[in-house]
């Protein structure tokens, strides 16, 4: 099974995280909420809000391709960068991945910045 490391972040996973036996087919935001990873998920990994976003550092051109709704939503993320993702859609597959979790999420930035 593929390993996921969540790079540390200050408030969500502050000494980062390694996920040794990740399920192939569930979405990267359902393994790190099931480990403890509290990543933001305002919308119940519908699809229909950018706080679950990611940074996929490594393993990015395992995923599936991206819906136009899930790129549409991206558009509107804090700090998104050519492999950012939805969590709750990117699915994982065979290959390891290292995740970052960016400081802010949009409702961060609105409140904070
Ligand atoms: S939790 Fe809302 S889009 Fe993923």
């Amino acid at each position: 099974m593929p390993k996921i490391t969540i790079l540390p972040h200050p408030d969500v996973c502050p000494e980062g995280k390694t996920i040794d036996d990740a399920p192939q087919g569930v979405s990267i935001c359902r393994v790190m909420l099931d480990h403890g990873v509290n990543i933001e998920h305002a919308c119940e990994l519908s699809c229909a809000c950018t706080t679950c976003h990611v940074v996929v550092r490594q393993g990015f051109s395992s995923l599936d391709e991206a819906t136009d709704d899930e790129e549409d939503l991206l558009d509107r993320a804090w700090g998104l960068t050519s492999t950012s993702r939805l969590s709750c859609q990117a699915k994982i597959a065979g290959t390891d991945l290292t995740i970052e979790i960016p400081r802010y999420t949009i409702n961060h930035a609105k409140e904070n910045h």
